[in-house]
């Protein structure tokens, strides 16, 4: 895996009278890993999904190694290497674990579109995947960095969603991105499976990887990230070194509000 710069400039996305995301600008290095926090309905899915190309922003730019991307469709954006997971996770469910890493590492291959997605569709209807031995490595290392082994011949449908967080994260990673988003990976894992989980960003991004990961879970962030972007309502409040953004009055603010507003 190699890494690629993916930077966001002056994004903001409307929804009617809503302003979901507000001129924000992020920037994601290869070989690091980024965070974007902040309270529920800051507009960090929607910040993410202009990213991914899942969203159009209203006005803004994105560039990946300098090359504006703004235009291309999700499709075209995971074709130059930018690998995501959801924030509601998509596997497929009827396909066991090492044939829904297998769909990642086909993806990667350069066969016509055509052939990838005949090959998905026998996939989910429970025919074996065939593989390239260079796709079978892949999905064999990646099984087992994710400590996936033991469960490689189970229907992903049948596993806990800290599992299921897992084969998606999988499934990005055998598709060799050179930028990796991921939202909320961390919802629904135990605390192993969320040191296991950090451990595999952090051998990620030292592979190169621009890592870009989305989590309203302060502590968790904190221990893994390089620099973190702090967002409140659609706003960028604070970013820099992760310390820094912890100590910053308008985070503390913003999260004192979140407590107090649950109380
Ligand atoms: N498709 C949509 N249509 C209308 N409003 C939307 C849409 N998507 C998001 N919003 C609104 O935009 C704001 C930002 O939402 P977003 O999902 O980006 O926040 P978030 O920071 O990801 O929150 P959470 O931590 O709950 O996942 C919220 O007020 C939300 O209701
Ligand atoms: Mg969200």
């Amino acid at each position: 895996m190699s890494g690629a710069r993916l930077e966001g400039i002056g994004i903001t996305r409307r929804y009617g009278g809503l302003t979901a995301v507000d001129d924000v600008s992020v920037v994601a290095e290869p070989g690091t890993v980024t965070a974007l926090i902040g309270p529920n309905g800051a507009g960090k899915t929607t910040l993410f999904q202009c990213l991914t190309g899942a969203e159009r922003p209203d006005a803004g730019r994105v560039l990946l190694d300098g090359r504006d991307i703004t235009k291309l469709s999700s499709d075209a954006r995971a074709r130059l290497g930018i690998g995501r997971t959801f924030q509601r996770l998509a596997v497929f469910p009827t396909m066991t674990v090492g044939d829904n890493l297998s769909v990642g590492a086909e993806n990667r291959s350069s066969g016509p579109s055509l052939v990838r997605n005949g090959k998905l569709v026998l996939g989910v209807f429970g025919f074996p995947f065939e593989n390239t031995a260079r796709d079978r490595r892949t999905v064999e290392e990646t099984l087992q960095l994710l400590r996936l082994d033991e469960v490689r011949d189970t229907p992903a449908g049948a596993l806990p969603t800290g599992t299921l967080r897992l084969v998606e994260l999988g499934r990005a990673l055998c598709n060799g991105p050179s930028v990796l988003l991921l939202d909320e990976p961390a919802s629904g894992l135990d605390t192993t499976e969320t040191d296991n989980l950090q451990h595999v960003i952090r051998r990620v991004a030292a592979e190169g990887v621009a890592v870009l990961l989305v989590e309203h879970d302060v502590d968790l962030v904190f221990d893994v990230a390089d620099t973190v972007y702090a967002m409140a309502e659609g706003r960028l409040i604070a970013s820099g070194r992760p310390d820094d953004v912890r100590a910053h009055p308008a985070v503390q603010a913003a999260y004192l509000d979140v407590s107090a507003s649950d109380a």
